[in-house]
This record gives C-alpha cells, sequence and structure tokens, in this order.
C-alpha cells in the first residue's frame, strides 16, 4: 500500500487549477478559482479551487475534495486508479500494492498490445504502404490530427514483422499469441493484423485491450473488419470504443452518444461531439450498460438508417428503457450512417443535424415503422401496427395511445375507432409481463438476449430461420445449402412462406447478384409481399445468442432434413388410410413409408 507521506507528497505536487481546468472554466476569484459545478447542474459557480490548500470542491452538491477525491468522482476511479494517474500527471514514481492475479496477467497484454501499437503507429507515420493507407483515411475525411489523436495505425503486408519487432522484446512468444497479436503455424509464428488499418481499443483508462483491422484497398473475399479474438483482456461484451476520450465529453454533457461503427463515433468526434462511443457491431449487452451507467443515464442512439440499425434500435431501446435511462434518437436521414452523412453533407451541416433532429424513443419507433410502408400492402400495414401497439403498449399512457392512433389513422385513411378496436383486442391477447403488468412498464424484466441451447432452438423450429442466416455470408454458401436440401428432398419442410423467401433468394436474387445486399434484398421481398415475414422472422432470431458455426449449420440442416421425413411419412401415413386407395398400391406405399422412417431413424442418430 501507498504511505501516508506518499500521498501527502502527492497532493502536495498536484496543481490544482492545471488539473480541474480541463473539466471547469475556472474565473479568479480570490486567492483561488471559481467555476462552475462538473458534477450539477447549475447558473452561478459554487465549485471552488484553492491552489494553497490542495482542494477542488463544490460547496453546492458537495462532490470533490483532495485532488485524489476529484479525480474519483470525475473520472469515476477507485481510489488507487485516482493515486495511479495523479501520479502520472505529477510525474511521481508511487509504490502501490500489487494488482490482482488477473489483472497482473492483463498488464502483461497491456504492455505488449502497447508495443504492438507503437509498431502500427510507426509503420502508419514512417512507410510507403503507410503513404497509401494515410491517403485513404485523408480521402475519409480524416486528418492527419485525427488519426493521431485516435492512434490508427497500419499493420504491414509483411506476414511477421510485427512478430520478429516483439521478438526482440522481452516477452514469450506464448504471451503475444494469448494477447491475439500472433499466431503460430507449423512452428512459425505469423501475425494475425496483416495489411490492414488498425484502430486500437481501450479500456476506460486507456490501456490497450486489442485491434480491430480494417481492409483499405477494397480486397475482395476478406471480412471488412478483423478484430481481436476474446482473450482475457479483450471482451468484446464489455468494451466500448473510444470511452477513453469519451468521458471527459459525458460528464461534461451528462450524456452518451451510441454509434454502431468506429468510423461513425470519429466523424461525431471530428463534428465537436466528445461524447461518442460504440460497441464494435455487435448488439448492446448488459455489460455494456453498466459501464455506461457509471457516468450517465442519457444516451443519444445512432444506429445505422437500414433495416439491420432499426432492428438494433428497438432492442437498444428496451435494453436502456428497463434500466431507466433518458433516450434520444438520431434517425439519419439520406445517408446510411453518420460517417456517410458527414462525407455527403459536411460536418457543419451533421452538427446542425444532430442537434435538432434527436427524438424520443415512441417517435421514432413509429416513424421507423410507417416510414416506407406501402399503404396498399395489408401485410405491410399489420407489421407496422403491431410494432406501434407494443411500443404504445410498454408506455401504458391513454394519451399517447390516442395521439398516436390518430395519428395512424391519418396516414392510413382508416378511422380512429377501427384502430382503437384492434388495438385494445390486441392488448387483450398480448398481455405484456402478466406478473408485472399492475406495476407498470418500469418494472419489465430487462430484455437481455435469452441465451437457449441447441435443443431448445430445435423445439422452436428456428433451424428453418437460422439456415437463411447463413445462406446471406456468400452466394457460394446459398447455393451449397441449397444443392444439399435438394439433394436431399428437403425444400419441401421449409414452411410455405419461408420457402417462398428461400427461392425468391436462391433462384432470383442471387441469379442477379454477387453479393447478399440485405436491402437489395428487402427490395425484392416487398415486390412480392414477403418483407413481413421475413422481418419478423428476423426478429424472432434476434431474441437468441446464436453461436453461428459450421457445426450449427449441419444441425440446422439435418433438422430439416428430418423434418421432411417426417412430412413425407405422413402424406404417406394419409393415402395408406385412405380407404379409396387400392390395396397393392397400400402395400407398395408401406414399404416406401417404412425404408422412410429406416432413414429418418439413422439420420436422427
Ligand atoms: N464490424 C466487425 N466486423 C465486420 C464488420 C463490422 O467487427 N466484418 C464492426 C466494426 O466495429 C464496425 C461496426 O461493426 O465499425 C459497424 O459495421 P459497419 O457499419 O459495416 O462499418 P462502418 O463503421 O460503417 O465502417 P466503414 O464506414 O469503414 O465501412
Ligand atoms: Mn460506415
Amino acid at each position: 500500500m501507498v504511505s501516508k507521506d506518499d500521498i501527502k507528497k502527492l497532493i502536495e505536487a498536484t496543481d490544482m487549477a492545471a488539473l480541474v481546468s480541463p473539466y471547469v472554466k475556472l474565473i479568479k476569484s480570490g486567492s483561488g478559482y471559481k467555476g462552475l459545478c462538473p458534477f450539477h447542474h447549475e447558473d452561478t459557480p459554487s465549485f471552488s479551487v484553492s491552489q494553497e490548500k490542495h482542494l477542488a470542491k463544490c460547496f453546492g452538491c458537495g462532490k470533490g475534495g483532495s485532488p485524489i477525491q476529484f479525480l474519483m468522482d470525475i473520472k469515476h476511479l477507485s481510489y488507487i486508479d485516482a493515486v495511479r494517474e495523479l501520479a502520472k500527471i505529477n510525474n511521481m514514481d508511487i509504490n502501490l500494492a500489487p494488482p490482482s492475479k488477473q489483472e497482473q496477467i492483463n498488464q502483461k497484454y497491456y504492455e505488449i498490445n502497447k508495443l504492438a501499437l507503437d509498431f502500427y503507429e510507426r509503420n502508419l507515420w514512417h512507410t510507403v504502404s503507410g503513404e497509401q493507407a494515410l491517403k485513404y483515411l485523408n480521402d475519409r475525411g480524416l486528418t492527419n490530427e485525427i488519426i493521431k489523436k485516435f492512434k490508427i495505425g497500419l499493420a504491414p503486408k509483411e506476414p511477421d514483422l510485427l512478430y520478429r519487432f516483439l521478438h526482440e522484446s522481452k516477452y514469450l512468444e506464448l504471451d503475444m499469441v494469448d494477447c491475439g497479436l500472433v499466431r503460430n503455424n507449423n512452428d512459425r509464428y505469423y501475425d494475425v493484423f496483416t495489411d490492414r488499418i488498425i484502430f486500437p481499443i481501450t479500456n476506460e483508462s486507456g490501456k490497450v485491450l486489442g485491434f480491430s483491422g480494417r481492409i483499405y484497398q477494397g480486397e475482395k473475399n476478406l471480412p471488412k473488419y478483423l478484430n481481436t479474438a476474446e482473450t482475457p483482456a479483450f471482451k468484446k461484451n464489455s468494451i466500448l470504443y473510444n470511452l477513453e476520450n469519451a468521458i471527459e465529453g459525458i460528464t461534461q454533457n451528462n450524456r452518451i452518444v451510441l454509434h454502431e461503427g468506429f468510423m461513425d463515433v470519429i466523424a461525431t468526434v471530428r463534428a465537436g461531439i466528445n461524447e461518442a462511443v460504440c460497441s464494435m457491431g455487435t448488439a448492446l449487452t448488459q455489460n455494456q450498460i453498466k459501464i455506461i451507467k457509471k457516468y450517465t443515464t442519457n444516451v443519444v442512439l445512432c444506429y445505422d438508417s437500414d433495416k439491420a440499425g432499426i432492428l438494433a434500435t428497438y432492442k437498444a431501446i428496451d435494453l436502456f428503457e428497463s434500466q431507466g435511462f433518458n433516450i434520444k434518437i438520431l434517425r439519419i436521414n439520406g445517408a446510411k450512417d453518420s460517417d456517410e452523412f458527414v462525407s455527403k453533407f459536411g460536418l457543419e451541416k451533421y452538427l446542425t443535424y444532430f442537434n435538432s433532429n434527436q427524438i424520443e424513443a415512441l417517435e421514432y419507433i413509429y416513424q421507423s415503422a410507417t416510414a416506407n410502408l406501402d399503404i396498399n400492402n395489408n401485410t405491410e400495414i399489420e407489421g407496422a401496427k403491431k410494432i406501434i401497439f407494443d411500443a404504445l403498449k410498454n408506455k401504458g399512457s391513454a394519451v399517447l395511445a390516442e395521439k398516436y392512433l390518430n395519428r395512424l389513422s391519418g396516414f392510413l385513411n382508416i378511422s380512429t375507432n377501427a384502430l382503437l378496436q384492434d388495438y385494445e383486442f390486441y392488448n387483450k391477447k398480448n398481455p405484456m409481463y402478466p406478473s408485472n403488468q399492475a406495476a407498470g412498464y418500469d418494472n419489465r424484466p430487462p430484455a437481455e438476449p435469452v441465451a437457449k441451447n441447441t435443443s431448445d432452438l430445435l423445439k422452436n423450429k428456428l433451424f428453418e430461420l437460422r439456415i437463411f442466416k447463413y445462406a446471406t455470408i456468400s452466394k457460394e454458401k446459398a447455393l451449397e445449402i441449397d444443392s444439399y436440401l435438394e439433394k436431399n428432398q428437403a425444400l419441401p419442410a421449409f414452411k410455405e412462406v419461408n420457402r417462398d423467401i428461400w427461392i425468391l433468394l436462391i433462384n432470383e436474387y442471387y441469379n442477379t447478384h454477387d453479393k447478399f445486399d440485405e436491402e437489395e434484398f428487402v427490395k425484392l421481398l416487398r415486390t412480392r409481399g414477403l418483407f413481413d415475414t421475413y422481418y419478423n422472422n428476423a426478429l424472432a432470431l434476434e431474441k437468441f445468442v446464436i453461436p453461428y458455426t459450421n457445426e450449427d449449420l449441419k444441425e440446422c440442416l439435418k433438422s430439416l432434413v428430418l423434418e421432411s421425413r417426417k412430412t413425407q411419412m405422413l402424406d404417406l401415413q394419409n393415402s395408406i388410410n385412405k380407404e379409396e386407395t387400392p390395396d397393392d398400391l397400400k402395400r407398395e406405399l408401406i414399404i416406401r413409408k417404412f425404408k422412410i422412417k429406416e432413414n429418418y431413424e439413422r439420420l436422427k442418430k
């Protein structure tokens, strides 16, 4: 543990005004300074800073105090971390208690990652291939200053340059592998990231947890982003990109801005909004919400404007509402995401748009459910109705229900009365959470995706929907699956509408497209009135955490084949049971059924 003397020295060495000034605009007052408190909202300054007494404290809300306390409050640090931070600021060596075992192990990863990060940055700024990568970044609107701020780097083309560099250090090969930077193959070591622009991922205190690498020369057949595999230090479900730099803005403005991707975070920071983070393309988790909640309970959601983004927003709304957050949503119009908005219309337009287009969750749900709705398409109307009814039900307000049903009535050109009837009927049929109903919607259980095991999924027949997911990976995969299903006579096992969607996907969509693009496919679905089913399927799948692996695909295919065998047997049995079937045919059918049954039993094993 640190000695009292050390702490005293540390406090006395602190320049209080310099420590506080990034967070508070200070005005000279007597022998010290005053300013507006960064911890609560006020119009007259009651936050006071004394250089002599080494205090920074608010006399309104009581937060702050010693420089250590101030750092703990403003950066939400533990005591030890605040001491560490202050020692770093003051350039002092402090003898701290040894960190926990896991932290010790992680420490090593952080150090290796930091070496790698320096390497990647040097490689971006001081090499020939670095020039190309820099040009790519500059062309996307990132100034050199921004590139440095986000510590963006470049992994070289060569297969093992990073490995050879790290090899010179004191770290073991094993640690580099555990860190996710190097992989082993036939007694040789190779870099995991090659020829990619590197985004470092740090935690709240700036430790480098891992990396994400983006292709930048339009390479085909490679994933756009490659991330560090899960390691003890890199746990994707508790990471928020850019949190380290965002904390100051989050505390100052008492809100966090949540995006889908790195480039959107960077675009938003470029526009001057520093409190932007993203969850690296994965669905938001309770862990991430827990981290956010340490700093603020106000969130602005800025997900992509495509269907996946809308679904992700719905889910995020549920999660944040169940945790008591205030939610605002930025519905991006005219672009796919914030980054595209900025490159199309510029930073200033984006900032204005950002500040004046945030809407409430219910309004967002209404708008996105009715946007692009074809009012001549009954399935689409019913789909939108369901989404809006669900949202209204959650609000539990008759006033809001009337307001939005009136609006929907105008939009659909249907009487409000009819809509109200439907709404009441819908509520009766779908009680929200029966056990909690009386308590109102704030007591809803958190809408965390339910992890189910495979057999549960099979029971739910979701394997059918999962097969679609695999068919969107690539055209090759889709055709491979289709020919397997055909060969095994399993296509009829698809539920009728899903079969239509499958045929549309394989025989029409992939006939004219080489890659799956959801927006394009949705257009096609709409022309056949199949969008609603597709959309509901997607919603159903979203509820589960499904490990998409080859094993899982095999399971799905097998289940569909088994399903199809069952249907065949049932059909045969029906014909056998019919009186008018001639006896000799019956005998033949019985044999056929028997053969299918054998096949079924064999497969099932
Ligand atoms: N992502 C990923 N792996 C992929 C694609 C995406 O991990 N193959 C993650 C990345 O964190 C990415 C985020 O999902 O930032 C959002 O994906 P997307 O919207 O496709 O990327 P953008 O951030 O828009 O990136 P860019 O503009 O560079 O295409
Ligand atoms: Mn983008």
